[in-house]
């Protein structure tokens, strides 16, 4: 019979890989707790307009990427393709944004129908955060600074960069966008067919083509930023003095636009050489008009999304030592006596040793068979449970790591003698 495969661009996260995982989501949630944050959680499907009008209609997750279908009361339903949409409708909906600050952060699987290849999946997993209420450039500054403090506390902040760039408020984007639609206009003939078409729907991508022939056209287009107007360029300056201040470094890329409609001022992303093609890592910025335009109060807004794979695959090298599970005892019975007073003198080890990691053969085997098991399983040592041990209501303890003789001690000396070596 023809095995069934796992979706194309859908992984499984395998034993051997959840370590490094772990390490890497528990680094991240205990960072953000530490700066305030709270975890909100949503669900996996929404309504699609939530993201046709929060995302864009002319942007490619819109246009191409979404896992959208009916549902079987003919409701169009999306698979969620990132988080902003969902915190702000949640945000809205349970009342947590009118008159009020909220720094969120949430985990979790997010859907793409991308072409995949290395560092691009259709299921992908994003660590992201968001701050409402907050109108100045502080709070940019503070996402941007615990970013930072992910890449140290993970061990690879030589690896990333940071850019930053200013879209500016709606009136300043909107000059820019007639700037640069009459610029493109009048070299129309040098832009690629994509480019063609995104100049009637989406001028500003086009600031982000990647196609070799249309560099020299996008680098001689006027920039966004010249033409921010005083509020906008007062508030990328202050961000820009604030990060100076932390001596966090950046490099100001006029062309970073991002794929999404909602932002406004601030944009960002931390990016790295290591991983190919994909090299942003962690992206996002303000959308300060989105809670508004979503039917809220108007409420300023900041926040930030990193890719989980591509972290992991970043973080993988520098942190691989640390993370290698061990468990501290494996737990060999021969004989049936053995066997259930084995189980009985685990749970009690359990009980009076919370932090005790300690695994119980399962499945029989003579003593060659379950000490291979014991040392496969990476234990410190193995408590050996025979009926001569039972007799003299004692455990063997076998060093599965070190040079030292195997020893017996009494079961009522075991509690001590664990939390005394392991
Ligand atoms: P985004 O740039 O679309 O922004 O995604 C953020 C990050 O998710 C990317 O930088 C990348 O690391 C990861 N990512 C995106 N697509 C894929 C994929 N197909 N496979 C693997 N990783 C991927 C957002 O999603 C915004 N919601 C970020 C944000 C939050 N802005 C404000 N708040």
């Amino acid at each position: 019979m023809k095995k069934i495969q796992s979706i194309r661009g859908m992984n499984d996260i395998l034993p051997h890989e959840t370590p490094i995982w772990q390490h890497v989501e528990n680094t991240l949630r205990e960072v953000v707790t530490n700066y305030g944050y709270e975890e909100i959680r949503f669900p996996i499907l929404e309504h699609t307009e939530l993201f046709t009008r929060t995302i864009g209609e002319a942007t490619d997750i819109v246009e191409k990427e979404m896992y959208t279908f009916l549902d079987r009361n003919n409701e169009s339903l999306t698979m969620r393709p990132e988080g902003t949409a969902c915190c702000v409708r949640a945000g809205i909906q349970q009342g947590l944004l009118y008159n009020q600050t909220q720094r969120l952060w949430y985990m979790g699987p997010m859907f793409r129908y991308e072409r995949p290849q290395k560092g691009r999946f259709r299921q992908f997993h994003q660590f992201g955060v968001e701050t409402f209420g907050f109108k100045g450039p502080d709070i940019d500054a503070e996402l941007l600074l615990m970013s930072a403090n992910f890449w140290q506390s993970l061990n690879i902040n030589q690896k990333v960069t940071l850019q930053i760039n200013s879209l500016g408020n709606s009136t300043s984007r909107a000059y820019y966008r007639k700037q640069l639609v009459d610029y493109l206009t009048a070299n129309l003939s040098l832009l690629d067919a994509d480019s063609q078409k995104r100049l009637q729907t989406n001028p500003l991508r086009i600031l982000d083509s990647k196609n070799p022939d249309m560099q020299e056209i996008i680098n001689n287009a006027p920039m966004l930023l010249d033409c921010l107007d005083e509020e906008s360029k007062t508030h990328f300056d202050s961000l820009r003095k604030l990060l100076d201040a932390a001596n966090l470094p950046y490099e100001v890329n006029t062309k970073l636009v991002r794929g999404l409609d909602y932002y406004s001022f601030t944009v960002f992303e931390w990016v790295t050489k290591e991983l190919g093609a994909q090299s942003a890592i962690c992206a996002g910025g303000r959308y300060d008009s989105l809670v508004e335009e979503m039917g809220g109060k108007s409420t300023p807004a900041c926040g930030f999304a990193l890719g989980l794979e591509r972290l992991v695959a970043l973080a993988y090298d520098n942190n691989k030592n640390q993370i290698t599970h061990i468990p501290h005892a494996y737990l060999v019975m021969f004989g049936e006596n053995a066997e259930i007073a084995g189980f009985n003198l685990a749970k009690k080890l359990r009980q009076s040793i919370p932090d005790l990691h300690i695994i119980v053969n399962c499945g029989g085997g003579n003593p060659g068979n379950q000490l291979k098991r014991a040392d496969k399983s990476n234990a410190k040592i193995a408590l050996i449970l025979g009926e001569n041990e039972l007799k003299e209501n004692s455990v063997t303890i076998k060093y599965l790591r070190e040079d030292k003789p195997q020893t017996e001690i009494k079961i009522a000396e075991l509690t001590n003698f664990l939390q005394s070596h392991l």
